[in-house]
């Protein structure tokens, strides 16, 4: 009883503490001429009707209608945060340009990835972006792409040919988790993938969660996981440091622990191995539930437009007949996929993996006459300019043949990938990949939606609320996937 009502003070006593915080740190900016728009109940703001929005997919109607009513500039409150939403292509340029804006870093993820790409800045980030960058350029892209034709061909034999019903989602989210794997592990990728592929999902699935370190929550569950994977990875990389010692550096491989490891002898960055470390693991996650969302909605869209899967089966076979029987695909053929490439530029369109992006001012900074203060968060959505009729006709018309003529796009109104200097670096991986992948599942099936108006959510990456399960029949059972 005493301990429960000890309880009670404790927490009514924290409430006060946290509004006092709040409401003097609001009277603070009474001298900025700050955006419209109102930061909603201390705290919560307006985060549970966002989160809604997500949930049920409105989230586009939900920032069209406080545009509507405030402009294309306007405050709010976000996850504890004030936040400025912006909106339009100079909102864009704004925000993925300005050196005063830092990709917001949070709690969450400096925990579960420490010291990766997507949480260090300065010189750190300088070294980091380099290495990563010249990982993931084309150049480097191309001398693995068997190895991603490899994977992929293994994983639908594994998880596809032979049923009558597949769920989409799982099955790519397992498929470009051994694919990244395989590449940034090289030999080590098959052990990983069996000992810690729930732990790479448990870790994608914690980096939005709420940091209370508590078991069996999301975060306590990542926190887990994240522990497990680098546990396993500190050992992968001692091993290689030992071999690459005994062969004095001299190395074909083509992993990233290996190439960051052989950068570090010529002085090119100074990482330590625990850096490299959190990298693999900044990597993996940037790479894998992306691009799974990438797949399951061009799965899920080609369901539908019979017109564009005949087009896109017309290139693949094209491209598999000008082939000898059993070879991989090569740089070349990806190359020549450019209608099916445009399928997936408009998939991003549509259904963006990332739904936005966040950035924290680090100093009081100006834009269009209003002022966002030191700390406050910066937002802009993509569906935003992705589905705004200006920029492009028809925007619900699920259309490839906007992307024959790139200039006719306004810059920064199409940004899957971000922009400016944190732009995603695995532009060229993606495209790659999603080709590969397109090529087997046109070439080998033909497939029925399950739910022909499956709903989807953002969690916060565009999710079928059942997984997109699909009735699968082979279409050609001569294709190549290899014994
Ligand atoms: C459909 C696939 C993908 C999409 C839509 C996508 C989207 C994005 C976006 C929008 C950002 C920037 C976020 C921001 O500025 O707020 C980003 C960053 C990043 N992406 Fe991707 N990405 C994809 C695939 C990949 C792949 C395959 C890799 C690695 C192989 C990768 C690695 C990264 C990394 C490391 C960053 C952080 C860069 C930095 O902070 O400087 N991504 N991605």
């Amino acid at each position: 009883m005493f301990l429960m009502a000890f309880m009670i003070l404790l927490a009514a006593l924290l409430a006060v503490v946290v509004l006092h915080r709040v409401t003097k740190r609001h009277s603070s900016y009474s001298a900025y001429n700050l955006p419209p728009g109102n930061l909603g109940i201390p705290v919560i703001g307006q985060t549970f009707s966002l989160l809604q929005a997500l949930r049920t997919n409105t989230d586009h109607q939900w920032f069209r209608t406080r545009i509507n009513e405030y402009g294309l500039v306007s405050k709010m409150s976000v996850l504890g945060s004030p936040t400025v939403l912006l909106a339009g292509p100079a909102a864009n340029h704004f925000i993925f340009a300005s050196e005063d804006l830092i990709l917001t870093q949070t709690r969450a993820l400096r925990s579960l990835l420490r010291r990766s790409i997507l949480t260090l800045t300065g010189d750190e980030l300088k070294q980091v972006r380099s290495a990563v960058q010249g990982y993931l350029r084309p150049e480097m892209v191309r001398r693995y792409v068997h190895k991603m034709d490899e994977e992929v061909r293994r994983q639908i034999k594994l998880n596809w040919v032979g049923r009558d019903t597949v769920t989409v989602l799982p099955m790519a989210r397992n498929l470009t988790l051994a694919v990244i794997c395989s590449v940034v592990f090289g030999e080590d990728a098959a052990a990983m993938v069996e000992a810690h592929g729930s732990d790479f999902q448990l870790l994608g699935d914690a980096i939005l969660s709420f940091p209370v370190n508590i078991p069996f929550t999301r975060f306590g569950k990542g926190m887990k996981a994240s522990a497990n994977i680098r546990k396993a990875m500190r050992r992968i990389v001692q091993r290689r440091e030992e071999s690459l010692l005994h062969q004095g550096f001299v190395v074909s491989s083509t992993d990233f622990i290996t190439y960051m490891l052989v950068l570090r002898s010529k002085r090119v960055h100074s990482l330590t191995s625990e850096d490299i470390v959190d990298n693999v693991m900044g990597i993996i996650i940037g790479a894998h539930g992306t691009t799974s969302a990438l797949i399951t909605f061009m799965i899920r869209q080609l369901a539908n437009e019979p017109d564009v899967l005949a087009r896109i089966t017309e290139e693949q076979d094209h491209i598999a007949d000008s082939k000898g029987t059993g070879n991989a695909l090569t740089w070349e053929d990806v190359s020549r996929m450019k209608y099916t490439w445009r399928v997936a530029m408009e998939t991003l369109r549509i259904a963006p993996p990332v739904f936005g992006s966040f950035r924290t001012a680090t100093k009081d900074i100006q834009y269009q006459g209003y002022q966002i203060p030191k700390g406050w968060k910066v937002f802009a959505a993509q569906s935003i300019t992705h589905l705004d009729s200006r920029f492009f006709n028809e925007p619900t018309k699920f259309n490839p043949c906007r992307f024959e003529n790139r200039s006719s796009i306004p810059p920064y109104s199409f940004l899957p990938f971000g922009g400016g200097p944190r732009m995603c670096p695995g532009t060229e991986f993606t495209r790659v990949e999603s080709m590969v992948v397109m090529h087997y599942i046109v070439r080998q099936f033909r497939w029925r939606l399950r739910h022909k108006d499956e709903p989807c959510m953002k969690d916060p990456k565009p999710t079928p609320i059942f997984g997109l399960p699909v009735q699968l029949e082979l279409r050609n059972p001569s294709t190549n996937l290899g014994a």
